[in-house]
């Protein structure tokens, strides 16, 4: 594989790398991955995201410690318990693994959007805070993942933070009308990409009227 390989060559070898090395991300890097992010579209071209980049021991330890306890508190004996002949067992190893190092990830990059009511609730039903717009925050997020394996870096999307979301509120002085869409540990891989396992698009596409395998 080249140094510069091709949008297609990147989304089809873009899994999901938990096991990084610590040496650290070069900051031009991390401009560069947040740079191909922003370019992503969002509704109306708000482009509400914000990022929070983590890369001091102490704040890195913060989140490491939650996300670890919250990983076992979540799936208890559902991860204890796992087949490494199986695919969803090796997530899990993996997964289990992210946990415990995710404070030696050299860079804990927090993916946030502005709190925005979507169209769908009507002003009456609007309790409480309104959430981050997830589906203008994704395309930002996919974008940052792709920039990652395309230099090389190994990152996840995770999510488990939203057990612990008003914690890291007040520890990392994230204002409340913003909201935490992803946080993504980057860093160099220590293993090596390969293709994703996905379902074929056979599996997953009707034409015309749904039920209709074949695009007549
Ligand atoms: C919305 C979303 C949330 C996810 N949350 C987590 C997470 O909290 N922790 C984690 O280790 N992986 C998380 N993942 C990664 C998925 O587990 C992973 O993409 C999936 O198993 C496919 O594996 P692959 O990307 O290596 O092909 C998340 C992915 C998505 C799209």
């Amino acid at each position: 594989m080249g140094d510069d390989p091709g949008i297609f060559e990147v989304m089809h070898t873009m899994r999901t790398m938990r096991r990084l090395k610590t040496e650290p991300v070069p900051a031009e890097m991390i401009h560069k991955i947040l740079d191909a992010g922003i370019r992503a579209p969002s509704g109306q071209n708000t482009q509400r995201w914000a990022f929070l980049v983590v890369t001091d021991s102490e704040g890195k330890q913060f989140f490491g410690e939650r996300y670890d306890y919250w990983l076992h508190h979540q799936f208890g004996d559902r991860i204890s318990n796992f087949d490494e002949s199986t695919s969803m067992g090796r997530t899990t190893k993996a997964a289990l693994h992210l946990a415990k190092h995710m404070h030696e990830a050299p860079v804990l990059l927090f993916c946030c959007g502005k709190r925005d009511w979507p169209f769908a609730v009507a002003e009456e039903k609007r309790v409480g805070k309104a959430p981050p717009s997830h589906g203008s925050i994704y395309p930002c997020v996919q974008n940052i993942l792709l920039a990652c394996r395309a230099l090389g870096l190994g990152a996840s999307l995770t999510t488990m933070h939203q057990m612990f979301e008003e914690e890291i509120h007040g520890y990392y002085q994230i204002p409340e009308d913003y909201g935490v869409v992803a946080v993504i540990p980057i860093g160099f891989p220590q293993g090596k990409f390969g293709p994703v396992s996905r379902e074929p698009v056979e599996t997953k596409t009707h034409y015309g009227k749904w039920g209709n395998r074949k695009l007549e």
